[in-house]
């Protein structure tokens, strides 16, 4: 019956255009959901049957599933089969009295992006990852600096900009990442962008076309999955263990075009990649010619174990395009961000980022570069290491009585948060939506999973709790986890 309505479905689109198999497989099953005509909780043939009842390759159905999976719209249980999820976000068919409701209207892009991994940004209060602490961001030094260079604004800055940025905050950038991070670069390399965001952006729409492959760690910072769903890329996920991203020889049957890591740091995991993982991921980009997207977000922030040498600057093949951020140091609003481009492509970067984005904000950029030259940006970090060390190490010591075999924390050694992991069988969003209910915000680690099961604990950052908060709410936030696993334990087997 199914295979009927999907043949149906795919003869139909086929006449309409020139979508690629996959592509027609997921939009007959996606309109199949939304249409009702699969319901929640509704088994899919295996994707064998699928494959013949069909007659299309295993990879042109794995490929349409796992996409529908990571929108969002099927769940894979392993040894029982994929379902259509609960909660399947459907676009709105009537409109409002008040308001048009035009969301029947978006895209298919549109809408996936308007209805999976959305991260609430209003939600800054204490536990909530991702977040620096910029209320210690010195206001009236920045707002000095930014007059003198709103005085001595000439014309020309006031204009776009096509040199990739300001030279000054180029050249500092440049200097601190052959220094920290060990990046080797000459400073036309760096491009001035407003932020990773963009800079992930602007590599898609350059290194990818339409419908090629993104490796992507599962589980996945939102704002990668966002960013290669907005360019039309293809995305595979691939595990993080305990040494970052571990692709398997299965994945390669997948050949990515690009691969986005935060070897750093995994977000969420906070897994640091190992010297080994990172020398495999480089040769693996070799062999498929495939760029490295390696998005450092929060590197200058280490606590303990030796330092690890970036990937770009472990490449030998000019592979590896590095990306940075101030949202971390300074301020998530500021929106100044840099990419490290190969030599190789600095022109046809510039010219398109020129051409797609209009750069500009030239005078801030200069005032940006003076904080930097100044000594200002160094002190900031000084200030900001060692305000993180302290909430950390608090938060390690309020979650000790909670730990166990049960519940272990991973990637506290750098960073903003920490990953504390749980067994396979909680119901982690449970465990947030209590806390929530506190106005504590940790995220549930199976939330940032694209197609894995596994995963579950709790993302904690401790960028934004004041420590004051800290030693309030994390022994509540221990007691909560030490009791969910208390229940858990208590449950019979076959529940
Ligand atoms: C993994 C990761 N990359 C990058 C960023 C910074 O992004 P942006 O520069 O767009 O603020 C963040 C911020 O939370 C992040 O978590």
């Amino acid at each position: 019956m199914l295979s009927e309505l999907l043949l149906t479905e795919i003869s139909r689109l086929r006449l309409q255009g020139k979508l690629p198999l996959h592509r027609q497989l997921y939009e007959a099953l996606r309109r199949a959901i939304l249409d009702g005509k699969l319901a929640a909780g509704d088994r899919l043939p295996s994707s064998r049957d699928l494959t013949q009842d069909l007659s299309l390759s295993r990879n042109t159905v794995v490929a349409a599933l796992s996409q529908l999976a990571v929108e969002g719209y099927l769940v894979s249980h392993v040894g029982s089969g994929t379902f259509v999820k609960d909660n399947v976000p459907k676009p709105a068919r009537r409109p409002g009295l008040a308001f048009r409701n035009q969301s029947a209207e978006l895209s298919q892009r549109g809408h996936a992006l308007a209805t999976t991994f959305c991260a609430s940004q209003l939600e800054i209060q204490p536990f909530t990852p991702g977040i620096a602490d910029f209320n210690a961001f010195p206001v009236s030094l920045w707002q000095r600096l930014q007059n003198k260079h709103w005085r001595m604004t000439y014309p020309d800055m006031l204009d776009y900009n096509d040199s990739g940025g300001y030279a000054p905050l180029r050249r500092a950038v440049a200097d601190y990442l052959r220094v920290f991070r060990s990046v080797p670069l000459e400073v036309e390399q760096v491009i001035i962008t407003s932020g990773t965001q963009q800079t992930m952006e602007l590599c898609a729409h350059l290194l990818a076309d339409h419908g090629d492959t993104v490796w992507i760690e599962d589980p996945a910072y939102w704002g990668a999955v966002k960013a290669f769903m907005a360019t039309g890329l293809r995305l595979h996920p691939v595990p993080v263990d305990e040494h970052g991203i571990a692709p398997q020889a299965r994945d390669e049957a997948t050949p990515p075009r690009l691969i986005y890591v935060t070897p750093s740091h995994q977000y969420p995991t906070g897994a640091v990649m190992s010297l080994a993982r990172r020398h495999q991921i480089l040769a693996l980009a070799r062999r498929h010619k495939a760029w490295i997207l390696e998005d450092d977000y929060d590197s200058e922030f280490r606590f303990s174990g030796p330092p690890i040498s970036s990937l770009a600057g472990l490449d030998t093949d000019q592979r590896v395009l590095y990306m940075g951020s101030f949202s971390k140091v300074l301020y998530p609003g500021l929106k100044l961000g840099y990419l490290v481009v190969p030599k190789g492509l600095v022109a046809a970067f510039k010219r398109a980022h020129y051409d797609l984005n209009r750069p500009g904000q030239m005078p801030l950029q200069a005032a940006l570069a003076e904080f930097i030259e100044m000594g200002h940006f160094a002190s900031a970090l000084r200030r900001a290491r060692q305000s993180y060390a302290e909430r950390r190490r608090c938060l390690l010591a309020a979650l000790q009585p909670c730990l166990g075999e049960d519940a272990q924390i991973t990637g506290a050694e750098q960073g903003l948060h920490l990953c504390l992991r749980l067994p396979a069988a909680i119901d982690d969003q449970a465990l947030a939506d209590q806390m929530a209910k506190l106005d504590l915000t940790v995220r549930p680690l199976s939330a940032y999973c694209l197609r894995r099961q596994d995963a579950k604990g709790l993302v904690i950052g401790y960028g934004y709790a004041r420590l004051a908060d800290i030693e309030r709410y994390g022994p509540l936030l221990a007691s909560t986890v030490a009791a969910a696993l208390t229940r858990l334990k208590a449950r019979p087997k076959s529940s």
